[in-house]
């Protein structure tokens, strides 16, 4: 049996925080010690306690030791195509995101990429995330077995889009399902990897897509789905014109059943009361994505109206609409997001979200997100002098609260000194990785 101690500052959320001076929702260690043991945590406490049990210690002090960082929406396949100079959502998918995607069915590009793109979630301190494959099934099995190399908690699936896109893009409503019922039978539960029903969004879907889709959400409640949902004014319009029998746009998913505890919808930036009554009740998923929303001027998330309606939420990168992959500058600019709504997401709130949070949100909370006895050792390192302009303001830092909000503020992968995954050391600034 391999046994590590860590040993630094932790902190790890048990709840949401519900403000700044709520202690309570979390643990936080000024002399810490994780104790990992196979690749998961076998205790937490003070290095006074546990520090001496005969394991190797690593001494990451002063460093912040948390949970790895949960992503709950991106496109690995549009790793390279982040920072493309488009102007709204549609006029990008059609002049760079379906071009990039189609490259996916040559052989050797997906795994190329993949491995990329493992290589930056790592160096970013992000441990776990959901993504969308392109609609080749190849795609998939790259990015599943890449993660199985790295042993990394991945959710994911290929992408369903039979219509609205270059014909070399889609797929059908029959071949997408046959594809996919393979994938999961190939991949779900498969080691860490968990997969993801993928219907892009309403306006790539034909209504016999839609069937298809809601067959295997049934026939597969194991799985997680995926898909877009009220992202920007010209999408929601089309996708009405395209379903005209919905009362919504979320009434298009809800007519297929496609609503539930184990979905997870990107954007929800301009929904109803209404719409946000169904995605109350049905439990499934509003993922916040503010540097996409920015980038692609899609509106401001109102998280404190859903909130209010009781609607589960997350939060992700929405790589390559999102212009950054770390979890940092996403919670930064959801941060400035919600200024602009006039609404405070304080930083106990937002690292709590994108951590123990997003797990909540994946129903994945007794093993990752938090750091506690049986879940995996899957670590994030965070290093609040990591540059100059850092180091200047932390000069000022009184509190952990000031710190994490300097983290969000200042920081990317710069700060992210170390990363555990299931144990073991993927990121290292002392050893060299
Ligand atoms: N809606 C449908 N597909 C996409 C996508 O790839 N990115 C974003 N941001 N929105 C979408
Ligand atoms: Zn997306």
């Amino acid at each position: 049996m391999t046994r590590t101690v860590l040993r630094g500052r932790v902190l790890s959320f048990y709840r949401a925080p519900e403000g700044i001076e709520d202690t309570e929702s979390h643990l936080y260690l000024e002399d810490g010690a994780v104790l990992i043991e196979d690749g998961l945590v076998a205790a937490v406490g003070d290095y006074a306690d546990i520090g001496e049990s005969g394991a190797v210690v690593i001494d990451h002090r002063p460093h912040l030791i948390l949970p790895g960082f949960i992503d709950l929406h991106l496109h690995y396949v549009q790793s390279q195509i982040t920072a493309a100079y488009a102007g709204s959502l549609l006029e990008w998918l059609n002049t760079y995101t379906f071009v990039e995607e189609q490259k996916f069915s040559r052989q050797g590009h997906a795994e190329a990429v993949a491995a990329d793109f493992y290589d930056a979630l790592i160096r970013h301190g992000t441990t776990t995330a959901v993504a969308y494959c392109s609609s080749h099934p190849r795609s998939v099995d790259a990015f599943f077995a890449e993660a199985q190399r790295r042993n990394m908690l991945m959710v994911g699936g290929k992408v369903m889009m039979d219509r609205n896109a270059p014909e070399a893009l889609c797929d059908t409503a029959q071949s997408g399902y046959d594809d996919s019922k393979a994938l999961i039978a190939r991949w779900h539960g498969r080691g860490r990897a968990l997969y993801a029903i993928s219907p892009r969004f309403a306006i790539t879907s034909s209504p016999a897509q839609m069937e298809a889709s809601r067959a295997l959400v049934a026939e597969h409640p194991e799985a997680y789905v995926q898909t877009h949902l009220s992202e920007n004014d010209a999408e929601i319009a089309y996708s009405m014109e395209l379903y005209p029998d919905s009362a919504d746009y979320t009434g298009i998913y809800e007519d297929y059943g496609l609503l539930g505890r184990k979905t997870l919808l990107g954007h929800c930036i301009h929904l109803s009361h209404r719409e946000a009554g169904v995605l109350a009740e049905t439990g499934a998923v509003a993922v916040f994505c503010p540097t996409s929303n920015l980038f692609l001027g899609s509106g401001l998330f109102d998280r404190q109206r859903l909130l209010g309606r009781g609607v589960r939420m997350g939060i992700a990168t929405d790589i390559g609409g999102g212009t950054s992959f770390s979890m940092l500058r996403t919670l930064d600019e959801g941060y400035k997001v919600l200024q602009l709504r006039g609404q405070r997401l304080d930083p106990l709130a937002s690292f709590h979200m994108a951590t123990r949070g997003n797990a909540e949100a994946l129903g994945l909370e007794g093993t990752i997100g938090s750091i506690a006895p049986g879940r995996a050792a899957d670590l994030v390192v965070l290093d609040a002098r990591a540059t100059p302009t850092m180091r200047l303001r932390m000069a000022t830092v009184e509190s952990l609260p000031e710190e994490l909000f300097l983290l969000q503020t200042l920081g990317d992968d710069r700060a992210v000194a170390e990363v555990y995954v299931a144990g073991a050391r993927v990121k290292s600034t002392l050893a060299g990785l």
